[in-house]
C-alpha cells in the first residue's frame, strides 16, 4: 500500500479520467483569452453562482490576493478572523499587495459573526483610523477545522456590508467542501457575496487552479490585477479540462471524505491518548493529546506505518481525507489509531 499522507487534501494526484480529460483538452493562449477550455470552466462556474464573472487563477492565494486588490485602496482595512488563511498564510500579500491592514476578530473556529464585524468598523468619519472597506469570510474554515458557516448568519454579515457599504468576499477555497455537508446551492452564496475564490486544487483534486467569481462591475479590473500579480498563463486549458472534469465528477463524493473524517474523529475520540478532538464537519480533524510530551512518540508511530499527518504547533495535531486516501487506508488508518499505546 502506498503512503497514507493525510496532511492536507493537496496532495492528490490526478485521477485517470482526469489524465484523459487533460490529455484531449482543446487549448489556446489564455492571456489573449483564447483558451476554450478555461473559458468553458470560467463560464461554468459564473453559472453555477449565478455570477456574470469568473477568471482562472493559479492558486487560491492570488484569487484572493486579487480580490482584496480589487475590493479596496491603499490604507484601508478589511475585517477577518484571526486564524484567515488571508492574513496568516498568503505571506502578508494582503498589506505587500493592496497596502491594507487587517482587523483581526476573535472567532469561533474560524468563522465571525454580523455583530463582531459591526462592532469592528471604523467610523468612516473619523479619518485617524483605516478606512474599513472590505469584510472577508472563509468556508469552510481552514485552521478552524474544516467548520461551516451557518447561511443565515452569512445573511446578517451581508445586511451589514450593505449598511455601511462594504464589500464582502469569500475564500472559498474549500466552499464545494461546505456545500455537499450542508446540502447548499452555490446560487445562495453567488447573491452574498461580492466576489468568491473557489481551489480546484483541494477537495476536488486537480493539480492546480483557482476561479474568482464575481459580477461585471468588480471584476473588470480583475484580469489586470491578475497579470500584475503574474498570474497570467497560457496553454493552462489542460488544467482548466481537469478543473471541468473535477466539478462534473469529484463534487458528490467529497461526502465520502466528510463520512471518512467523521469516523476518525470517532476513533480518535475514544482512543485514551487523545485530550480532545475538535467537532468535525467535512474533512479536517484536528485533536490534541492528553500530553503534548506524546506527540514525538505519536508521530513516530504513524511515521513507523508509512502515515503522515500535520502537527500544527502548539498542540493542535491536523488529519485531511481526500481523493487519494482509499477505503482500505481508511481500515488501515482507524486500525493503527486503535493500537497505538502511549
Ligand atoms: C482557506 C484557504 N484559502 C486559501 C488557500 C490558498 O490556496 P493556494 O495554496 O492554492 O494558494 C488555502 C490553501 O490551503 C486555504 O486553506
Amino acid at each position: 500500500m502506498r503512503e497514507i499522507d493525510l496532511r492536507s487534501d493537496t496532495v492528490t494526484r490526478p485521477t485517470s479520467g482526469m489524465l484523459k480529460a487533460i490529455m484531449s483538452a482543446e487549448v489556446g493562449d489564455d492571456v489573449y483569452k483564447e483558451d476554450p477550455t478555461v473559458n468553458a470552466l470560467e463560464d461554468k462556474l459564473a453559472k453555477m453562482f449565478g455570477k456574470e464573472e469568473a477568471l482562472f487563477f493559479p492558486t487560491g492565494s492570488m484569487a484572493n490576493q486579487a480580490a482584496i486588490k480589487l475590493h479596496t485602496q491603499p490604507a484601508d482595512q478589511l475585517i477577518c478572523d484571526k486564524w484567515a488563511h488571508v492574513f496568516n498564510y498568503e505571506g502578508g500579500g494582503a498589506s505587500f499587495n493592496s497596502g491594507v491592514s487587517c482587523k483581526l476578530i476573535d472567532g469561533e473556529r474560524g468563522m465571525i459573526t454580523a455583530a463582531q464585524v459591526e462592532e469592528n468598523i471604523n467610523p468612516p468619519d473619523f479619518y485617524h483610523s483605516p478606512l474599513t472597506t472590505l469584510v472577508c469570510l472563509e468556508n469552510t474554515t481552514n485552521k478552524g477545522g474544516g467548520a461551516c458557516y451557518d447561511l443565515k448568519e452569512i445573511k446578517e454579515v451581508r445586511k451589514v456590508c450593505n449598511t455601511y457599504k462594504l464589500g464582502l468576499h469569500l475564500d472559498g477555497a474549500r466552499l464545494f467542501n461546505a456545500l455537499v455537508a450542508k446540502n447548499e446551492d452555490p446560487k445562495d452564496y453567488g447573491k452574498l457575496f461580492d466576489t468568491i475564490s473557489v481551489c480546484l486544487s483541494k477537495g476536488l483534486g486537480i493539480p492546480m487552479g483557482s476561479v474568482l467569481i464575481g459580477d461585471k462591475e468588480i471584476m473588470k479590473n480583475a484580469i489586470r490585477v491578475r497579470k500584475v500579480l503574474g498570474g497570467g498563463m497560457r496553454q493552462v486549458g489542460f488544467m482548466a479540462a481537469a478543473g471541468i472534469y473535477a466539478l462534473d465528477n469529484h463534487v458528490e463524493r467529497l461526502a465520502e471524505d466528510h463520512k471518512r473524517a467523521a469516523d476518525i474523529a470517532e476513533t480518535l475520540d475514544a482512543a485514551s491518548y487523545v485530550g480532545e478532538v475538535e467537532p468535525v464537519e467535512t474533512n479536517i480533524i484536528i485533536f490534541y493529546l492528553k500530553n503534548t510530551s506524546d506527540e514525538v512518540a505519536f508521530m513516530n508511530n504513524l511515521q513507523q506505518e508509512n502515515i503522515r499527518i500535520s502537527n500544527m504547533g502548539q498542540g493542535k495535531l491536523r488529519i485531511v481525507t481526500h481523493l487519494d486516501y482509499s477505503e482500505a487506508m481508511h481500515q488501515k488508518f482507524l486500525k493503527v489509531l486503535k493500537q497505538i499505546k502511549l
